[in-house]
């Protein structure tokens, strides 16, 4: 054994490191070669044990720091290429052009439900919430319908499997005018109030309706309140929704909670009246129904009767949201269409 070998071993090493050209398959083959317990240097390592004494001393220091320099060598060239490799996996290039995030925002729907709020609070009304399950008395009862009243049909209900725990029967409310109910319980004239939310009708659906729609309800209770305050609060909210004068007109129609009763229309703003699908060719679109609040309604409250006057009213948002924004088909509001949506 002589240090020859050892010389030799080392230089092999040396062109193997160059051969391998930063190539990590090649370096891990050289490390087998070299410092494996199969390696040349390895059976060397194993064989000093057989030397004499005196070789012992001169060869078996030199034999193990040669593999120790050769290990270290290998092994800090192996690290630094793979940490080569990872930054340039991070690698990120700060010149290249930002991409931009792509925000949402409220649905159309939402946006109008929160112009009509601030118009009625400019106005001076309060902002209500009323339950969407509810039960016959709120629905239909203490609003003058009563069981088996013919008016009941006007609105196809959804009704409830279970009922609640008094064992009431329970639906979907098919009004906001439930929520002239629940107020009044709990509120003394006088008032202006509104209440904005969703109604559910069991009905085809078609350009114009829809069995899920928004309606928003308004409540006026006081000592003198009449049918001019109605049309020109009206008047008032339609100009300022529209940012334009428009046209309404009230027809005599019928409601169980409202005596008397109208249904309103508005000009039909996406044909400028000449008639279109959106207003089934009449040039106007029926927008909500209106009246002065019956007096059984308030009597159902616990109201004194004959002691107030008031204006109900309500309206569907969604056809307030088709005429200000051209739109021809209420159904593209949940439709969850993206080219409808990025368009408001
Ligand atoms: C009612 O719902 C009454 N509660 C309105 C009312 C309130 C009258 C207070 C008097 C006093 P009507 O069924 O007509 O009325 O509905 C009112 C409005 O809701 C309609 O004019 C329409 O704008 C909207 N609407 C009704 N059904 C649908 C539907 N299926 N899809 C979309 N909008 C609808």
């Amino acid at each position: 054994m002589s240090k020859d070998i050892l010389e030799k071993i080392k230089i092999d090493f040396e062109n193997g490191l160059q051969m391998a050209g930063g190539n990590l398959e090649k370096l891990e083959m050289l490390r087998i070669k070299f410092l494996s317990r199969k390696s040349e240097l390895n059976q060397l390592l194993k064989g000093i044990k057989d030397l004499s004494p005196e070789e012992k001393k001169e060869f078996g220091p030199l034999a193990n720091q040669t593999r120790k320099a050769m290990d270290t060598q290998l092994t800090d060239l192996i690290e630094e290429i793979q940490q080569k490799k990872d930054l340039e996996k991070d690698w990120i290039d700060v010149t290249a052009p930002g991409k931009k995030e792509r925000l949402g925002h409220l649905n159309l729907l939402s946006k109008t439900q929160r112009e009509i709020e601030n118009i009625f609070t400019s106005m001076s009304f309060e902002i209500a919430d009323g339950p969407e399950i509810e039960n016959e008395w709120y629905n239909f009862d203490a609003l003058n319908i009563p069981k088996n009243h013919p008016a009941r049909d006007l609105w196809d209900t959804f009704w409830m499997k279970n009922k609640n725990k008094k064992g009431e029967k329970l639906l979907l409310r098919t009004h906001t005018s439930n929520s002239q109910i629940h107020y009044m319980e709990n509120n003394k004239p006088p008032f202006q109030v509104v209440v904005p939310g969703r109604a559910y009708r069991y009905e085809a659906t078609d350009a114009n309706h829809e069995h899920s729609f928004c309606q928003f309800e308004a409540l006026v209770v006081g000592d003198t309140v009449n049918v001019a305050n109605f049309k020109s609060i009206a008047q008032e909210f339609f100009s300022a929704f529209f940012g334009e004068k428009i046209e309404i007109r009230l027809r005599p129609s019928y409601f169980p909670f409202t005596e008397p009763s109208f249904e309103f229309d508005i000009s039909c703003k996406v044909c400028q009246g000449k008639g279109c699908s959106t207003c089934s060719n009449t040039g106007w679109l029926e927008m909500g129904g209106c009246g002065m609040v019956n007096q059984r309604v308030f009597e159902a409250v616990g109201y004194e009767k004959n002691r107030y006057q008031g204006f109900a009213w309500g309206f569907g948002i969604e056809r307030l949201a088709m005429m200000k924004h051209k739109v021809d088909d209420i159904r593209h509001f949940r439709s969850g269409d993206l080219r409808f949506i990025k368009q408001f």
